[in-house]
């Protein structure tokens, strides 16, 4: 019987019918497979689906996020952009975050945004908001710092808050200057934009690493982002790499009181600026996106979509963030290109929890430029609901630039002696049996502790970034200590040294390895011998337990022991302690379930023990990053606001740590009332709450 899936009705925007249930699983599926692509993309420079899908996965994660805001998760794909930096380089902090932008894929979607504007900002029908519009290159993001006009540094986007130093390589870039021309720049000049690769320089490129036996780029962006981050700067040198600059981040003194101001000073000190439109209206920026999507296939490099920004800097500044993109700009993308190509196989990878996920292993296809040579079946159900096999025609789909979806299978094509997919019903990896729980779309391997690609998959996870983040330990590295046996469980890597001084063929002699990078790596090791409470329990990689919720019990619990104390009390149900575990703001029954389960099971609490020995765990300490006047308060706006929309009153308000509340009761701590406030403010009034007009607020906020 097919079962019905509401899961990855991927297509299907509606979230109406979704239940509770199915929505937190599907929102846990999207987390992983985002987070799995962010890292493809951003620190492999490999994708694994066209930007289309890549789009589509995140577009669902938003409509389910907005239909159920309780279930938001911890490691939420919204809150973040792009992927932590990989190893190799040293990284950067940015001093202002580089942040993505929000997507529109229709005309709706733009008008949406100007009225967006418009209402945050309470302007009136007649006020004129100019729209700078220009292409959306499709490259790699880069943050280039000028100090008194000399470049002192370049670093890529990495997670948007730090990247990469590529200093070296971006200095080898043409037409970037290394001293700023003209007069008149500030002392700190940060220019942002994106390092991108010609179309024809990409071709010779390609043709030359044929004619060396090197490996071919799938396309464009790949290439540039394959040749910026190269540890050689003779080997960037040698790629020919081009840069346009689009925006900036820290700067001493303003650069002006309109994006087209600031992009004319920025040309004048001798940067490559975007080519872009001023336009006045919606019809304006509709018609400058027609007109460029038509000259698209002649542009001399590739773009996909066109970026549309608020032009005036106050209101730009007005307007602001919400999460990962600014509400003064987004990106209207172009529309999805199609191909057909074979399915030749379907494979099947087991992740860290035994997901068994489908993997679309397609005859190679160019589409829009990139090469596709898999795509993501997500999971039984969806091959079910497709009815995809093995042996069929399919048509695929890219949107803007890189990642393929499947859209559908050509049955009039399909080989007279197909069958359809027979979903294994063991792991392919440990023979273990692989099940499927009622009303749960992932099948899983049963085989736990013994199924090796689970352990490899765990193993990754506690050497990741935002576990115990280990510099020269990347998948293939744990791939192969695990195959030569050196390392079953966590602890066995902080034993690593130790074991080698008595090795026969030390690491630094086996092949990938030489003395320099095998020291690097012990290390790095020993330095995290020391580890915050908080990344050790996410780097145990408890189901569901995320990095936000692990600091959460590393703040309420201060200490390991604590923690395993309360994870054996809680069995009682009656206990305090699992009363205080379910009083946690952010935690619920089904995560504290899978936290009991977890150290309740003997493995489990071997793999701790053993960890306990080879390492000092931190208390967890907070920091208090927000400490404005109104942090942890609790506000209401009423009345009719002058100097403010509601709306930018509540994000700036949330912004410096407030709760803004929609009635008053006795909790409430300010009343910010307009004119005419009614009600709300004889509440108030009559419940001793504090009242302030705009101007004391504007006053107490500074
Ligand atoms: S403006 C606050 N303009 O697209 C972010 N971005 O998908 C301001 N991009 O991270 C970005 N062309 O790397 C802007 N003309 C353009 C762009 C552009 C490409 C990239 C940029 C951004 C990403 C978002």
């Amino acid at each position: 019987m097919t079962k019905k899936n509401p899961t990855f009705a991927l297509f299907n925007p509606e979230t109406e019918g979704l239940t509770p249930e199915h929505a937190a699983k599907e929102l846990k599926i999207l987390a992983e497979e985002i987070s799995r692509h962010d890292k493809l993309y951003y620190q492999q420079d490999e994708p694994e689906v066209t930007d289309a899908e890549y789009d589509i996965l995140r577009r669902r994660n938003t409509a389910i996020e907005q239909h159920f805001p309780q279930l938001v998760r911890d490691d939420s794909p919204t809150s973040k952009v792009g992927a932590a930096p990989s190893s190799g380089f040293s990284k950067v902090k940015h001093s202002v975050p580089m942040l993505s932008l929000g997507n529109a894929f229709d005309d709706e979607d733009v008008a949406e945004f100007l009225a967006r504007i418009r209402r945050f900002l309470g302007l009136g029908k007649d006020e004129r908001v100019d729209i700078f519009s220009e292409p959306k290159i499709d490259g790699l993001s880069c943050s280039i710092r000028y100090e008194k006009g000399v470049l002192v540094q370049a670093a890529t986007r990495g997670d948007g808050a730090v990247g990469e130093n590529i200093t070296d390589n971006v200095k080898t870039i043409a037409c970037i200057p290394h001293q700023l021309s003209g007069s008149g720049y500030p002392d700190i000049l940060e220019v942002r934009g994106e390092v991108y690769m010609r179309r024809d320089r990409f071709q010779e490129l390609n043709t030359n690493q044929a004619s060396i036996g090197g490996k071919a780029f799938a396309n464009p962006r790949n290439a540039a982002a394959g040749s910026l981050r190269q540890l050689d700067p003779s080997i960037t040198a040698a790629r020919p790499l081009d840069f346009y600059a689009y925006a900036w981040g820290e700067v001493s003194d303003p650069l002006g009181q309109s994006l087209t101001e600031a992009r004319s000073r920025l040309e004048s000190w001798g940067l490559p600026i975007n080519p872009g439109e001023l336009c006045a209206s919606l019809d304006d920026v509709l018609k400058f996106y027609r007109g460029v999507m038509a000259d698209r296939p002649d542009l001399d490099h590739e773009i996909d979509g066109i970026v549309y920004k608020v032009n005036r800097l106050d209101w730009q500044e007005r307007l602001g963030f919400v999460s990962r993109a600014p509400r003064w700009a987004i990106a209207h993308k172009f529309p999805a290109e199609q191909a057909i190509t074979r399915l030749n196989e379907i494979t099947i990878q087991v992740g860290r929890t035994g997901a068994l996920t489908p993997v679309a292993n397609l005859e190679p296809i160019t589409v829009g430029g990139v090469v596709v040579s898999r795509a993501t079946l997500h999971n039984r159900d969806e091959i079910e609901r497709k009815d995809v096999r093995e042996g069929d025609s399919i048509v695929i789909q890219r949107a803007g630039d890189v990642i393929p979806q499947v859209v559908e299978v050509l049955l009039d094509k399909r080989p007279e002696n197909s069958t359809p997919y027979p979903f294994p019903t063991h792991c392919p990896e440990c023979g273990s049996q692989a099940t499927q729980e009622d009303g749960e779309v992932v099948t899983r391997c049963t085989g736990g502790l013994i199924c090796p690609a689970q352990a490899v998959e765990r193993l990754k996870h506690f050497v990741s970034r935002n576990a115990f983040d280990i510099e020269g330990l990347g998948d293939k590295q744990i791939k192969f200590f695990f195959e030569q046996g050196l390392i079953k469980s966590p602890a066995d890597l902080f034993k690593l040294a130790e074991k080698d001084k008595n090795s026969l063929i030390p690491l630094r002699n086996q092949p990938g390895w030489g003395r320099q990078s095998a020291e690097k790596l012990y290390s790095a090791l020993e330095t995290k011998r020391t580890i915050g409470l908080d990344r050790f329990i996410f780097g145990l990689g408890i189901p569901q337990i995320g990095q936000a919720t692990a600091k959460l019990l590393a703040k309420t619990y201060a200490t390991l022991d604590r923690i395993e104390e309360v994870a054996r009390q809680v069995h009682d149900p009656e206990s305090d302690a699992l009363q205080e575990l379910l009083a946690i703001d952010g935690i619920g029954a089904s995560m504290a379930g899978d936290l009991i389960a977890f150290f309740g099971e003997p493995h489990n609490q071997e793999v701790v023990a053993a960890l306990k020995e080879q390492l000092t765990i931190e208390e967890f300490i907070l920091e208090v990053s927000n400490n404005s006047p109104v942090t942890g308060k609790t506000v209401v706006f009423t009345g009719k606001l002058q100097t403010m929309s509601r709306d930018e009153a509540k994000a700036k308000a949330e912004s410096l740590g407030a709760k803004v509340a929609g009635s008053v009761s006795k909790k409430t701590d300010y009343v910010v009332a307009g004119a005419d406030a009614g009600s709300k403010l004889k509440k108030a009034e009559s419940l001793g709450v504090t009242v302030l007009t705009e101007e004391d607020w504007h006053e107490l906020v500074g």
